[in-house]
């Protein structure tokens, strides 16, 4: 009984160790996370003009400009990500570019330039989230 209680015990602790120690090594490159959530957060912000059909040319510009920059972290940020991964990367940075280019003025327009830059997103996130 005492030996069974044991064995448990000492399984509970491995696992509890586990748990923080992988936690402790996502938490050493806080980077990649980071430049996800910033990425998220513009296009969220695109999604609420979108949402509240408020689609100024000079803001969706802006926010377009700012996934641009952020995209051009992606690299930096997932530097043992394989080829594969690195050219998706380079998908984004080219969809975020034709969408800035096409100066959307409206939601609809907004709302088309975004479609190929989404369509990215989730090719990258269907195999490497
Ligand atoms: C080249 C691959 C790639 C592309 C392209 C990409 N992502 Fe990600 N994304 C990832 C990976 C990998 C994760 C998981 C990383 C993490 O959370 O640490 C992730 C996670 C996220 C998250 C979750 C963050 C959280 O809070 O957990 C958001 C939001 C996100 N991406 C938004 C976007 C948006 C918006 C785009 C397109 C504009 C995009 N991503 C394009 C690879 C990519």
């Amino acid at each position: 009984m005492r030996a069974a209680f044991l064995i448990v015990l000492g399984l509970a602790i491995g696992i509890i160790g586990t748990v923080f120690s992988m936690r402790a090594l996502n938490e050493r490159n806080p980077l990649p996370h980071a430049v996800m959530v910033t990425m998220g957060f513009h296009r969220h912000q695109l999604q609420q003009a979108i949402k509240g059909q408020r689609c100024e040319a000079a803001a969706n510009l802006a926010q377009l400009q700012h996934m641009q920059m952020t995209a051009g972290d992606i690299s930096a940020a997932f530097p043992d990500a394989p080829p594969p991964f690195q050219d998706l990367a380079g998908h984004l940075r080219t969809a975020l570019q034709t969408a800035a280019q096409s100066a959307p003025a409206d939601c609809t327009a907004l709302a088309t330039a975004l479609k190929q830059v989404d369509q990215v997103c989730s090719e990258c996130h269907r195999q490497y989230r």
